[in-house]
Order: C-alpha cells, then sequence, then structure tokens
C-alpha cells in the first residue's frame, strides 16, 4: 500500500543542526528575557488599545506557544507546566480585548515557566532530533523573534527607553534625487521553492508569474521628500490632509523625531518611517507615482542581495496579503489564513529589529493599512 503523503512541514528541510538552533534559542530568549527584567516600575500597565498587548501577557503567550508546539504537540490535551495555561495564553481563543481582563501570573512565576520550557528544548537538542522536530523548534524561535521585534514597536509606541540595540541601522541617502533602476518585462520565480529550509506557509509555493516592465526607486522615500509632500499647498488645502508622521514635532521651525523616549534632530535624507500604507498610497498620488507590488520589490531584493534595501524598514507594497497557488495551512494555521481577507496589504523585507535569520527575499510580512506603529516606510515606481 503506499504510503500517505507527508504533511509540508515535515518536508522544510535542509534544517540547521541543533548547536545552531540551540544558540538561536539563547539569543532570541535571552533578549526577552533582558526586555522583560529591563522594565521600569509601571512599565507593565499598558492602556487597551488594539495595536498592544499587555507586555507580561506577551511574555507567557510566546512561552506558551513554544511549549505548545515544542513540547505538546500542538495539543490542549498534553499538559503544561503551568497550570491553566491554555486558558491564558493561547491567542487563538483569547480576544485581543481579554488579554487586559487576564489575571497574569506575577513575573517570576513567568520568568520560571520560561527557564523551564527552554530548558526541556535545550535537553532535547542535546539529543538527535527529527525532522518534525526541528521545524517547531524553529517555529518557536522564529515567533519569539516576531515578538522581540514587537516589543520594539511597542516600546517605540509608548515612548518607554529602547529595549534592546537595533541588529542595523538605515543608511543614509547619498544623493537627494530618487534614482530609478529599469527592468524589462521578465518572468520571475515567486514563492518558495521546496526543499530550501524552513518557511512560513504563506510563502507556499514557488511558481512563475510574468511581469510587466517596471522603474523603481533605488532607495526609500526620504523625510524630506515627504515634507515636501506634507507642505505642499495640495495638501494642505485638502479637506482631509496628511497630517506630519506619528513621533515628528516642530520646534521654532526645527523638526525633531522621537525615538523611544528621546527626541533627535532628524536628518532629510533617513528614509521616513512610521508611514501607514493608505498615507504612503497618497504620497505617492500626488508624485505621480505608485507603490510597488510585491513581486516587484521581491525580484529588486533578489537581484542587490543584501544591497537591496538600505532603509531597513518594512517596506510596504501594494499587494492585499493572499494565498500562492498551492497554499495550505501547516500546523500552526493561524499564522496566514485567517488574515487572507483582502483586510492586509504585504510588506517586504525587515526592519532594523528583525533578526538576520528572519531576513530572507521570499518572507512575507502583513498589516492592516491603517498601521504605521511598527518600522516601515515604502519606495516608489514610476507609473
Ligand atoms: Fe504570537
Amino acid at each position: 500500500m503506499p504510503h500517505p503523503p507527508l504533511a509540508d512541514h515535515l518536508l522544510y528541510e535542509p534544517h540547521p543542526d541543533s548547536a545552531l538552533l540551540d544558540s538561536w534559542l539563547i539569543n532570541t530568549n535571552s533578549l526577552t528575557c533582558s526586555i522583560l527584567k529591563k522594565m521600569r516600575p509601571g512599565d507593565e500597565s499598558v492602556a487597551i488599545d488594539v495595536i498592544l498587548n499587555p507586555p507580561y501577557w506577551e511574555f507567557g503567550h510566546l512561552t506558551w506557544f513554544h511549549e505548545f508546539w515544542v513540547h505538546r504537540v500542538g495539543q490542549t490535551s498534553s499538559p503544561s507546566l503551568l497550570s491553566d495555561a491554555d486558558d491564558l495564553f493561547n491567542s487563538s481563543v483569547i480576544a485581543h480585548r481579554d488579554r487586559w481582563a487576564i489575571t497574569t501570573p506575577p513575573l517570576d512565576v513567568l520568568l520560571e515557566y520560561n527557564a523551564r520550557v527552554m530548558q526541556k528544548t535545550h535537553e532535547l537538542l542535546a539529543k538527535s532530533i527529527d525532522a518534525e522536530q526541528a521545524y517547531f523548534i524553529q517555529l518557536a524561535i522564529f515567533h519569539q523573534d516576531m515578538h522581540n521585534e514587537a516589543f520594539a514597536y511597542m516600546w517605540q509606541t509608548l515612548g518607554y527607553p529602547a529595549p534592546f540595540e537595533p541588529f542595523s541601522q538605515a543608511k543614509l541617502a547619498t544623493n537627494q534625487a530618487s534614482s530609478y533602476i529599469h527592468f524589462p518585462e521578465t518572468n520571475v520565480m515567486i514563492g518558495s521553492e521546496r526543499k530550501s529550509g524552513f518557511i512560513f506557509d504563506n510563502e507556499k509555493w514557488s511558481h512563475s508569474i510574468t511581469l510587466a516592465a517596471f522603474n523603481i526607486s533605488e532607495q526609500a522615500v526620504s523625510n524630506s521628500d515627504y515634507l515636501e509632500f506634507i507642505e505642499s499647498p495640495t495638501n494642505q488645502a485638502d479637506l482631509n490632509p496628511v497630517t506630519s508622521p506619528i513621533y515628528w514635532k516642530k520646534e521654532r521651525g526645527v523638526w525633531y523625531q522621537r525615538y523611544f523616549n528621546e527626541w533627535l534632530d532628524f536628518s532629510e535624507f533617513e528614509p521616513v518611517r512610521h508611514i501607514s500604507y493608505s498615507d504612503a498610497k497618497r504620497y505617492c498620488d500626488w508624485r505621480q507615482l505608485r507603490l510597488p507590488n510585491e513581486y516587484e520589490l521581491s525580484l529588486l531584493m533578489s537581484q542587490k542581495q543584501n544591497d537591496w534595501q538600505p532603509s531597513h524598514l518594512w517596506e510596504w507594497t501594494s499587494s492585499p496579503f493572499a494565498p500562492f497557488p498551492g497554499f495550505s495551512s501547516d500546523p500552526y494555521a493561524d499564522y496566514s489564513q485567517p488574515w487572507f481577507d483582502g483586510n492586509y496589504q504585504v510588506l517586504k523585507g525587515w526592519g532594523m529589529y528583525t533578526p538576520e535569520r528572519l531576513r530572507r527575499s521570499t518572507f512575507r510580512n502583513f498589516y492592516a493599512p491603517h498601521r504605521k506603529d511598527h518600522f516601515c516606510g515604502f519606495r516608489t515606481c514610476l507609473l
């Protein structure tokens, strides 16, 4: 009798060796613990807001997620090291608003739970692990990396001191006039190849598309480009003008931008950040330009390798987040599937708080178009 086909997630090889996984785990978890330990008294109380999470809840949740997938095979019937863990920290069943109503265990209990779960994984990695364990350990590490990044933009929203050093910094544009790179009509491969290592389900599967010729800017839109738009007579005369970006202020004719808890001078050549998709589109309309789609940005990324993105900001695309042909959910089904409703836009690249191991040209990030709290920017294409 033929064997049934293996689930996709068992085929995301090759996997890094156990020593590398162990070092990634130590790296991401020590970063999380240092963020939590550096919090000042009172920082844990955060007002209810759709773009925030109670920080201790978020910490409990990421430990719970790790334990659930790595040690409990994704089954609530398998016991947790923390009593009531599923009722407290399962983000798939706890409505966002309800996270504020939960009585989260105190930080020392959460730290102890975290230490015990991580110790179990270190013990697992000291033995030989199979493809499924390697998959779930990576899922848990990358999920934690994403939450560390979320702590960074939550801290920026709240005006707290920087929680950790960025992994990279934006390079300033060398000249003010943006130049455009021409791509002739071409067939491109979009999505992830089989056997290309760990991927997320929304990258399935690699497929060829024909991309019409386009011209894409070499650099992201800068502060001065954006300021010109904000102050333009057309925008000022609009009944609903685009306002200056959040975290900007003007004092005695000088602009400043807030970076965590500090007001800094801003450079006009710096890529503009914290712009919503909706405002980025209005900028493009005013300049008679357009946003790139995700295929165009993917092609640019694949051609320019590490050099493609001096902005070190997530860059908005005009592509709604949608499944590729051949999509099917992986075990953590809520990663992509619930968000394919047309209400989210794809962002490509990475931000300065995204660790190196998550920086892949096939990675697809997605946010609602009004969001601007994360470290995002954009570039343009000629019409
Ligand atoms: Fe999560």
